[in-house]
Protein backbone atom coordinates (compact mmCIF):
# COMPACT_ATOMS: atom_id res chain seq x y z
CA UNK A 1 0.00 0.00 0.00
CA UNK A 2 1.12 3.58 -0.98
CA UNK A 3 0.00 6.81 -0.72
CA UNK A 4 -1.58 6.27 -4.10
CA UNK A 5 -4.22 3.51 -2.77
CA UNK A 6 -5.35 6.13 0.07
CA UNK A 7 -6.18 8.97 -2.85
CA UNK A 8 -7.93 5.92 -4.45
CA UNK A 9 -10.04 5.23 -1.47
CA UNK A 10 -11.10 8.91 -1.03
CA UNK A 11 -11.91 9.38 -3.96
CA UNK A 12 -14.24 6.31 -3.75
CA UNK A 13 -15.49 7.77 -0.75
CA UNK A 14 -16.39 10.88 -2.05
CA UNK A 15 -18.65 9.26 -4.88
CA UNK A 16 -20.01 6.54 -2.62
CA UNK A 17 -21.06 8.88 -0.17
CA UNK A 18 -19.30 7.90 2.87
CA UNK A 19 -16.12 8.21 4.66
CA UNK A 20 -13.10 6.32 5.56
CA UNK A 21 -12.49 5.89 9.22
CA UNK A 22 -9.61 6.63 10.96
CA UNK A 23 -8.54 4.97 14.67
CA UNK A 24 -5.68 5.67 16.77
CA UNK A 25 -3.80 2.80 18.03
CA UNK A 26 -2.03 2.33 21.23
CA UNK A 27 -0.22 -0.75 21.11
CA UNK A 28 -0.61 -4.01 19.24
CA UNK A 29 -3.65 -5.03 21.39
CA UNK A 30 -5.91 -2.08 19.88
CA UNK A 31 -4.25 -2.29 16.61
CA UNK A 32 -5.80 -5.95 16.06
CA UNK A 33 -8.98 -5.59 17.39
CA UNK A 34 -9.52 -2.59 15.20
CA UNK A 35 -8.11 -4.81 11.75
CA UNK A 36 -10.27 -7.65 12.91
CA UNK A 37 -13.23 -5.71 12.97
CA UNK A 38 -13.10 -3.76 10.08
CA UNK A 39 -12.42 -6.79 8.33
CA UNK A 40 -15.23 -8.17 9.51
CA UNK A 41 -17.26 -5.54 8.59
CA UNK A 42 -15.97 -5.56 5.01
CA UNK A 43 -14.56 -1.58 5.46
CA UNK A 44 -11.68 0.29 3.88
CA UNK A 45 -10.21 1.95 6.98
CA UNK A 46 -6.96 3.87 8.24
CA UNK A 47 -5.20 3.12 11.43
CA UNK A 48 -2.92 6.01 13.21
CA UNK A 49 -0.46 6.47 16.03
CA UNK A 50 -0.14 9.81 16.95
CA UNK A 51 3.29 11.16 18.34
CA UNK A 52 3.22 10.31 21.55
CA UNK A 53 2.96 6.46 20.71
CA UNK A 54 5.79 6.12 17.91
CA UNK A 55 8.29 8.18 20.33
CA UNK A 56 6.92 5.64 23.13
CA UNK A 57 7.12 2.47 20.97
CA UNK A 58 9.75 3.80 18.24
CA UNK A 59 8.94 4.63 14.62
CA UNK A 60 10.85 1.56 13.17
CA UNK A 61 8.51 -1.17 15.57
CA UNK A 62 5.07 0.75 14.35
CA UNK A 63 5.99 1.06 10.58
CA UNK A 64 7.13 -2.69 11.04
CA UNK A 65 3.87 -3.47 12.48
CA UNK A 66 2.27 -1.24 10.03
CA UNK A 67 3.43 -3.16 6.77
CA UNK A 68 2.34 -6.39 7.39
CA UNK A 69 -0.75 -5.12 8.47
CA UNK A 70 -1.11 -3.68 5.56
CA UNK A 71 0.25 -6.45 3.46
CA UNK A 72 -2.19 -9.17 5.33
CA UNK A 73 -5.52 -7.13 5.72
CA UNK A 74 -8.32 -8.53 3.81
CA UNK A 75 -9.70 -4.99 3.57
CA UNK A 76 -7.38 -1.55 2.04
CA UNK A 77 -5.80 -0.58 5.53
CA UNK A 78 -3.57 2.49 5.50
CA UNK A 79 -0.97 3.01 8.35
CA UNK A 80 -0.77 7.19 8.92
CA UNK A 81 0.99 9.27 11.16
CA UNK A 82 -1.34 11.19 12.94
CA UNK A 83 -0.70 14.94 14.36
CA UNK A 84 2.89 15.35 13.80
CA UNK A 85 4.14 18.82 14.95
CA UNK A 86 7.53 18.11 13.14
CA UNK A 87 8.43 17.50 9.80
CA UNK A 88 11.60 15.62 10.67
CA UNK A 89 9.12 12.80 12.37
CA UNK A 90 6.78 12.68 9.46
CA UNK A 91 10.16 11.95 7.38
CA UNK A 92 11.28 9.25 9.99
CA UNK A 93 8.29 7.79 9.45
CA UNK A 94 8.17 7.69 5.73
CA UNK A 95 11.12 6.21 5.63
CA UNK A 96 10.19 3.33 8.21
CA UNK A 97 7.10 2.60 5.52
CA UNK A 98 4.36 4.34 6.87
CA UNK A 99 2.03 5.58 3.56
CA UNK A 100 0.30 8.57 5.14
CA UNK A 101 1.70 11.61 6.82
CA UNK A 102 -0.24 14.58 8.80
CA UNK A 103 2.07 17.61 9.28
CA UNK A 104 0.13 19.67 11.98
CA UNK A 105 1.56 23.23 11.71
CA UNK A 106 -1.99 25.06 12.12
CA UNK A 107 -0.73 26.56 15.63
CA UNK A 108 1.66 28.91 13.36
CA UNK A 109 1.20 31.56 11.12
CA UNK A 110 -0.24 30.26 7.35
CA UNK A 111 3.21 31.16 5.51
CA UNK A 112 4.80 28.90 8.52
CA UNK A 113 1.66 26.16 8.20
CA UNK A 114 3.06 26.09 4.04
CA UNK A 115 6.64 26.10 4.31
CA UNK A 116 6.61 23.68 6.85
CA UNK A 117 3.65 21.54 4.65
CA UNK A 118 5.93 21.86 1.78
CA UNK A 119 9.21 20.86 3.27
CA UNK A 120 6.73 17.48 4.28
CA UNK A 121 5.55 17.51 0.49
CA UNK A 122 9.05 17.22 -0.84
CA UNK A 123 10.19 14.81 0.80
CA UNK A 124 6.58 12.73 0.47
CA UNK A 125 6.93 12.99 -3.20
CA UNK A 126 9.16 10.89 -4.69
CA UNK A 127 8.25 8.22 -2.15
CA UNK A 128 4.67 8.37 -2.80
CA UNK A 129 3.65 8.71 0.55
CA UNK A 130 -0.02 10.41 0.95
CA UNK A 131 0.15 14.24 3.45
CA UNK A 132 -2.80 15.68 5.37
CA UNK A 133 -2.17 19.12 6.79
CA UNK A 134 -4.39 21.56 9.35
CA UNK A 135 -6.32 24.67 8.96
CA UNK A 136 -8.09 25.98 11.42
CA UNK A 137 -7.45 24.35 14.62
CA UNK A 138 -8.89 21.32 16.60
CA UNK A 139 -10.66 22.60 19.86
CA UNK A 140 -10.35 20.18 23.10
CA UNK A 141 -7.55 18.45 24.67
CA UNK A 142 -5.57 16.23 22.40
CA UNK A 143 -1.68 15.62 22.08
CA UNK A 144 -0.97 19.25 21.43
CA UNK A 145 -2.41 20.33 25.06
CA UNK A 146 -5.76 21.99 25.81
CA UNK A 147 -7.07 24.48 22.95
CA UNK A 148 -10.04 26.24 24.09
CA UNK A 149 -9.26 29.23 22.05
CA UNK A 150 -12.12 31.41 20.12
CA UNK A 151 -10.16 31.26 17.11
CA UNK A 152 -10.64 27.84 15.68
CA UNK A 153 -12.89 28.49 12.34
CA UNK A 154 -10.78 27.66 9.19
CA UNK A 155 -10.80 30.55 7.15
CA UNK A 156 -11.60 29.75 3.03
CA UNK A 157 -9.33 32.01 1.69
CA UNK A 158 -6.34 30.37 4.14
CA UNK A 159 -7.47 26.23 3.01
CA UNK A 160 -7.77 27.91 -0.55
CA UNK A 161 -4.35 29.46 -0.28
CA UNK A 162 -2.65 26.32 1.56
CA UNK A 163 -3.58 23.56 -1.01
CA UNK A 164 -2.83 26.11 -3.64
CA UNK A 165 1.00 26.34 -2.88
CA UNK A 166 1.32 22.56 -1.43
CA UNK A 167 -0.53 20.54 -3.62
CA UNK A 168 -1.75 18.35 0.04
CA UNK A 169 -3.20 15.36 -0.70
CA UNK A 170 -5.89 16.42 1.91
CA UNK A 171 -6.86 18.72 4.30
CA UNK A 172 -7.99 18.60 8.51
CA UNK A 173 -10.24 21.89 8.69
CA UNK A 174 -11.34 23.30 12.37
CA UNK A 175 -15.16 23.41 12.37
CA UNK A 176 -15.47 23.55 15.93
CA UNK A 177 -14.77 19.34 16.39
CA UNK A 178 -12.59 19.00 19.32
CA UNK A 179 -10.48 16.04 20.74
CA UNK A 180 -11.31 14.48 24.03
CA UNK A 181 -15.21 14.16 25.18
CA UNK A 182 -17.16 17.32 24.03
CA UNK A 183 -18.35 19.29 26.83
CA UNK A 184 -22.41 19.52 26.10
CA UNK A 185 -23.29 18.88 22.49
CA UNK A 186 -20.47 19.74 19.72
CA UNK A 187 -21.51 22.20 17.83
CA UNK A 188 -20.16 22.24 14.03
CA UNK A 189 -20.21 24.79 11.73
CA UNK A 190 -21.71 22.91 8.69
CA UNK A 191 -21.61 25.93 6.79
CA UNK A 192 -18.29 26.61 7.19
CA UNK A 193 -17.82 23.27 6.06
CA UNK A 194 -19.60 23.53 2.67
CA UNK A 195 -17.71 26.57 2.00
CA UNK A 196 -14.37 24.99 2.14
CA UNK A 197 -15.96 21.91 0.14
CA UNK A 198 -16.71 24.32 -2.93
CA UNK A 199 -13.52 26.38 -2.59
CA UNK A 200 -11.07 23.48 -3.16
CA UNK A 201 -10.97 19.86 -4.41
CA UNK A 202 -8.54 18.56 -1.86
CA UNK A 203 -10.09 15.29 0.33
CA UNK A 204 -11.45 16.79 4.01
CA UNK A 205 -10.84 15.52 6.92
CA UNK A 206 -12.77 15.91 10.14
CA UNK A 207 -11.11 15.78 13.39
CA UNK A 208 -12.65 14.77 16.80
CA UNK A 209 -14.63 12.00 15.84
CA UNK A 210 -15.39 10.63 19.63
CA UNK A 211 -18.80 12.63 20.99
CA UNK A 212 -20.14 13.87 17.75
CA UNK A 213 -23.53 12.27 17.58
CA UNK A 214 -24.27 10.01 14.21
CA UNK A 215 -26.54 12.42 12.48
CA UNK A 216 -24.07 15.27 12.67
CA UNK A 217 -21.49 13.22 11.55
CA UNK A 218 -23.43 11.91 8.11
CA UNK A 219 -24.61 15.46 7.56
CA UNK A 220 -20.80 16.25 7.25
CA UNK A 221 -20.05 13.48 5.06
CA UNK A 222 -22.85 14.80 3.26
CA UNK A 223 -21.03 18.48 2.89
CA UNK A 224 -18.04 17.34 2.02
CA UNK A 225 -15.95 15.04 4.81
CA UNK A 226 -14.16 12.11 3.49
CA UNK A 227 -12.26 10.71 6.72
CA UNK A 228 -12.88 11.00 10.02
CA UNK A 229 -10.43 10.56 12.74
CA UNK A 230 -11.49 8.94 15.90
CA UNK A 231 -8.87 8.00 19.13
CA UNK A 232 -10.10 8.96 22.36
CA UNK A 233 -13.40 6.20 22.60
CA UNK A 234 -10.46 3.71 21.21
CA UNK A 235 -8.43 4.20 24.63
CA UNK A 236 -11.10 3.94 26.57
CA UNK A 237 -12.49 1.76 26.17
CA UNK A 238 -9.48 -0.27 25.98
CA UNK A 239 -8.41 0.58 29.54
CA UNK A 240 -11.61 0.62 30.91
CA UNK A 241 -12.69 -2.74 30.15
CA UNK A 242 -9.16 -3.70 30.72
CA UNK A 243 -9.20 -2.48 34.25
CA UNK A 244 -12.91 -4.23 34.38
CA UNK A 245 -11.45 -7.49 33.38
CA UNK A 246 -8.62 -7.47 35.53
CA UNK A 247 -10.97 -6.89 38.61
CA UNK A 248 -13.06 -9.45 37.79
CA UNK A 249 -10.07 -12.30 37.53
CA UNK A 250 -8.28 -10.94 40.51
CA UNK A 251 -4.63 -11.65 41.13
CA UNK A 252 -2.25 -12.81 38.85
CA UNK A 253 -3.66 -12.24 35.73
CA UNK A 254 -2.15 -13.82 32.00
CA UNK A 255 -1.59 -11.33 29.85
CA UNK A 256 -3.26 -13.32 26.84
CA UNK A 257 -6.60 -14.16 28.65
CA UNK A 258 -7.19 -10.82 29.62
CA UNK A 259 -6.63 -9.37 26.13
CA UNK A 260 -8.45 -12.03 24.36
CA UNK A 261 -11.76 -10.83 26.97
CA UNK A 262 -11.66 -7.48 25.73
CA UNK A 263 -10.59 -7.38 22.24
CA UNK A 264 -14.32 -7.60 21.70
CA UNK A 265 -15.07 -4.75 23.71
CA UNK A 266 -12.78 -2.65 21.48
CA UNK A 267 -14.42 -4.55 18.40
CA UNK A 268 -18.30 -3.05 19.30
CA UNK A 269 -17.01 0.57 19.35
CA UNK A 270 -14.62 0.13 16.07
CA UNK A 271 -17.90 -1.21 14.03
CA UNK A 272 -20.28 1.37 15.37
CA UNK A 273 -17.77 4.00 13.87
CA UNK A 274 -17.42 2.22 10.78
CA UNK A 275 -21.23 2.24 10.33
CA UNK A 276 -21.82 5.74 11.48
CA UNK A 277 -19.32 6.56 8.45
CA UNK A 278 -21.04 4.34 6.39
CA UNK A 279 -17.96 2.50 5.35
CA UNK A 280 -19.55 -1.19 6.04
CA UNK A 281 -19.03 -3.30 2.75
CA UNK A 282 -16.85 -0.75 1.26
CA UNK A 283 -14.04 -2.95 1.05
P1 LIG B 1 -10.97 11.99 19.35
O1 LIG B 1 -9.90 11.53 20.27
O2 LIG B 1 -11.73 13.15 19.90
O3 LIG B 1 -11.85 10.90 18.88
O4 LIG B 1 -10.22 12.58 18.06
C1 LIG B 1 -9.32 11.77 17.37
C2 LIG B 1 -8.55 12.58 16.41
O5 LIG B 1 -9.02 13.53 15.85
C3 LIG B 1 -7.17 12.15 16.15
O6 LIG B 1 -6.52 13.01 15.29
Amino acid sequence: MDGTALKKMLRDADNGGYAIPAFNYSDIWDFKAIVEAAEEEEAPIMIASNPLVVDEIGPDFCGAIGKVAMEKARIPLIHHLDHSFQVEMCKTCMDCGYPSVMIDASKYDLETNIRMVNEVMEYARPRKVHVEAEVGKIRGKGIEGDFKGGDFLVAVEDAVELVKRTGVDSLAVGIGSAHGFYQGKPQLNFKRLGEVNRAIDTPLVLHGGTGIPRADVRKAIRMGINKVNVGTIIHCTYMNSLRAELNRVGDNPYTLDVMKAIRGKIKEVVKMWIETCMANGKA
